[in-house]
């Protein structure tokens, strides 16, 4: 059995992204949980903003911005982004987050985060209130620690990483429990064909 809610109800669960814009004097952060991996070669990843926060108009002044995914540690100043105005506070200062410079764009990244990608603005559209940008990934940065091997990505120790869950509808806060198969290989067992 199931039960409907209607199409609005919308309760994915997300990893907790803070997108950043602006340079190294000046910044904002935004708590974006809506951040899709889009496509890639060209590497893209696409993010929600709302058009009525300050956000949305930061990231078409500024062309370019940061994607950084927050780990469990950082929940308090992560929630503390979403919920305040970049137009009136610091949100680095307030939330006492670190800026460090990006290679490619001029927004910061921020240290306190395990993984950060630098984007540039290459398409943006509206719908409803609701800026939906793509950025192409220009650079990935992870912190050393997080991996096993430092040159090789995949050899990302998920429990180090730990990152921070949003619940969209229930509005809670999750972590990520423990590893249960191996993608694209457990469901060959259902593969008649797979030898
Ligand atoms: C967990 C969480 C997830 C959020 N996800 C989004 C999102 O995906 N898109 C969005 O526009 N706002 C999202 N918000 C709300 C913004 O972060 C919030 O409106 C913020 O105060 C805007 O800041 P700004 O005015 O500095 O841009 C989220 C807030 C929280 C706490």
């Amino acid at each position: 059995m199931k039960t409907t809610f209607g199409p609005q109800k919308i309760l994915f669960p997300m990893p907790v992204s803070l997108v950043v814009t602006g340079n190294m004097e000046k910044a904002n952060i935004v708590t974006i949980a809506w951040v899709s991996l889009l496509t890639s070669s060209p590497p893209t990843i696409g993010i929600s903003v709302g058009t009525r926060g300050f956000s949305g108009k930061e990231i078409l002044r500024n062309k370019n911005f940061s994607v950084n995914i927050a780990g469990v540690d950082i929940m308090k100043e992560a929630d503390f982004c979403g919920i305040t105005s970049g137009k009136n506070i610091d949100k680095f200062k307030e939330a006492g987050l670190t800026k460090l410079p990006s290679r490619h764009i001029q927004s910061p990244i921020i240290k306190e985060c395990p993984l950060n990608f630098e984007c540039r603005l290459t398409d943006h559209s509206v719908i409803g209130t609701t800026n939906h940008f793509v950025g192409e990934s220009l650079e990935v940065h992870m912190d050393t620690d997080k991996v096993e091997d430092p040159l090789n990505y995949s050899t990302l120790m998920i429990e180090a990483f730990n990152p921070l869950i949003y619940i969209g509808g229930a509005r809670e806060y999750r972590k990520i429990g423990e590893k249960v198969g191996d993608a694209y290989s457990i469901g060959k067992h259902l593969d008649k064909d797979a030898k």
